[in-house]
């Protein structure tokens, strides 16, 4: 069923095609147990975001977002309700299933980056084509050139910790793009960065997901980073309090 999903995204790759997943969440709920007290995180939502659309998610620290975000990429299971990846329910898939997807099919930059410590800058980019078993000689030319238009290509064979927090971001970002999966999640991509280096890093994200029909989710705090959204919704208290269409 997952070599189904992923050819047909797969399938669709060509000029003007769209090869973007479809995501819809049907009321979903998310809460915690915290000893006697329950913490409801999400709160019915439901949502549809269609192949090819980038959709901003405003909201509140706290609100929701980045627990929105790893439910839809299967890091963590919803209390109730389901989530489906292009009209397919993920709950039905198998653990190995999800990863093997969410490795080929999503690009993820967390909130915290989550470069790994022992990788060198160039080998975190690639990570997506390491663990897919390419040989350096494959993926080198391409990450490079990555690092170089992102300003990195003398940081290459630094270890996250001896690169700046705006450093590891674009990293973080090259990381999610460079095995072009169909579906972005963003959790503030831009916030370690300055404003010049947010447009530009942005704007290259627009950019190459538009050219593939991409699909991407993105959160931000920031209105003038969720204007480069084809859509937005706000939320508030673990529910959507607006959405709007640009
Ligand atoms: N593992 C957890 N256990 C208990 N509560 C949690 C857990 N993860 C998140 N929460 C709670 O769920 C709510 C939503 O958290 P979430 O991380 O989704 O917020 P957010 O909108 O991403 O906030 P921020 O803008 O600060 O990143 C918060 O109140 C948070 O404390
Ligand atoms: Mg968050």
């Amino acid at each position: 069923m997952l070599e189904t999903v992923a050819s047909k995204s797969r399938e669709s790759v060509g000029e003007n095609q769209i090869r973007g997943c479809e995501v819809r969440l049907d009321q979903i709920r998310k809460q915690y147990t915290q000893g006697k007290e329950q913490l409801v995180a999400l709160n019915n939502v439901s949502l549809k975001v269609k192949a090819g659309e980038f959709l901003a998610v405003m909201g509140a620290s706290g609100s929701g977002k980045s627990t929105l975000l790893n439910l839809v990429a299967g890091l963590d299971k919803p209390s109730q309700g389901d989530i489906f990846l292009n009209g397919q329910s993920i709950s039905s898939w198998k653990d190995n299933q999800l990863t093997l997807f969410r490795r080929r099919e999503i690009g993820f930059i967390f909130q915290l980056f989550n470069l790994i410590p022992t990788l060198s800058a160039e080998e975190n980019a690639a990570l997506p084509l390491l663990m897919a078993g390419q040989p350096r000689s494959a993926w080198k030319p391409q990450v490079n050139a990555w690092l170089k238009q992102v300003g990195l290509e003398n940081r290459r064979n630094h270890y996250p910790a001896e690169l700046s927090g705006g450093q590891m971001q674009r990293i973080a970002i090259i990381r999610a793009l460079i095995h072009k999966p169909s579906l972005i999640l963003a959790d503030e991509p831009t916030g370690d960065l300055d404003s010049k280096t947010g447009e530009k890093m942005l704007f290259k994200l627009k950019e190459i997901t538009e050219d593939l029909g991409v699909t991407v989710i993105m959160v931000t705090h920031d209105p003038m980073v969720a204007a480069y959204g084809h859509a937005l919704i706000t939320m508030k208290d673990g529910r959507i309090l607006d959405s709007a269409a640009r």
